[in-house]
């Protein structure tokens, strides 16, 4: 590997690539599939809400509309073999969908935390799985995970969905040391705060909060950059960066003074 080369192969120039995106109904996937097809690439869109998934799409002849619920393994195997029958190879796998709930320790149960852990840990790496065999068999081709900035160290109020997202990451980057040599490209996507109807919960002022079509500006790019980990917005990525090399001392004292917990 050169020092300083990208760490992803360059995908194909958009146009007639063809990308599946999981969690394309609304938010950062919506953006996201939106801006590809503007780029003239073939999306597929899965997501569970159909209607919404209609509308991002809106009639475009580039799009195909595949409805799922991710955390369903056969249903995202059938929509994959659909995919594959209609399209052939596929270029770019992303997946975005995802859910969020705030918990604190006295919050902590089961049924909670096992449904945020199916959606936002389990989906993905069993997707991952679904789509790994035909993606090593065509030979090219990438896949992107959607984590949060809330995987790089405890942050008061995510007990369960931080420690979902920290798992994706080391996930993601696992996978890069397999799939990398093989030629295969491999993304972490890293948003910080993005106005979604995700966020839109949230009850505090969120810092550095860019719209959904900055982050879907931000991904196109670091996809065409063949970054590997995709962060946005800069200006708040980087103080979650310099925060995550602190000592604990430190760290506890900084995150409880901004935060006020
Ligand atoms: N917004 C932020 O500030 C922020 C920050 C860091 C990370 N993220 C991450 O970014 C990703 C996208 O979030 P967003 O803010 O764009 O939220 P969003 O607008 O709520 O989008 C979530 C997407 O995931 C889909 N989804 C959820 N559960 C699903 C399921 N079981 N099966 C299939 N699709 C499912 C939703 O569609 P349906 O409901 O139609 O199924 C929707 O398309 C998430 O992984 C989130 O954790 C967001």
């Amino acid at each position: 590997m050169r020092l300083f080369a990208p760490l992803n192969p360059p995908l194909p120039a958009w146009r007639n690539a063809k990308v599946w995106i999981i969690g394309a109904s609304t938010g950062i996937g919506a953006a996201t599939a939106q801006r590809l097809l503007e780029a003239g690439a073939k999306v597929a869109l899965s997501a569970r809400s159909e209607d919404k998934l209609r509308e991002v799409a809106t009639n475009s002849p580039d799009a195909m509309i595949l409805p799922l619920d991710f955390t369903d393994t056969p249903a995202v195997a059938r929509a994959w073999d659909t995919l594959r029958a209609a399209w052939g190879a596929i270029d770019l796998v992303l997946v975005v969908a995802g859910t969020h709930q705030e918990m604190r320790a006295w919050e902590l149960n089961e049924r909670d935390s096992r449904a945020l852990l199916e959606i936002n840990l389990h989906a993905p790496v069993n997707t991952t799985g679904v789509v790994m065999p035909a993606l090593l068999a065509q030979g090219h081709g990438a896949l992107g995970i959607v984590a949060s900035v809330a995987g790089y160290r405890g942050l008061p109020k995510a007990l369960v969905y931080g420690a979902s997202k920290a798992a994706l990451v080391n996930f993601t980057e696992t996978l890069y040391f397999d799939l990398h040599p093989k030629g295969f490209g491999v993304y972490l996507v890293m948003p910080g705060f993005v106005r979604t109807p995700l966020t839109d919960r949230n009850d505090f002022a969120m810092p550095n909060l860019i719209s959904a079509d900055e982050a879907a500006d931000a991904i196109v790019s670091g996809l065409r950059n063949g970054d590997f980990e995709i962060h946005f917005p800069r200006v708040f990525t980087r103080k979650m960066k310099l925060l995550r090399l602190l000592p604990y001392r430190a760290y506890f004292f900084l995150i409880r003074k901004i935060t006020g917990l």
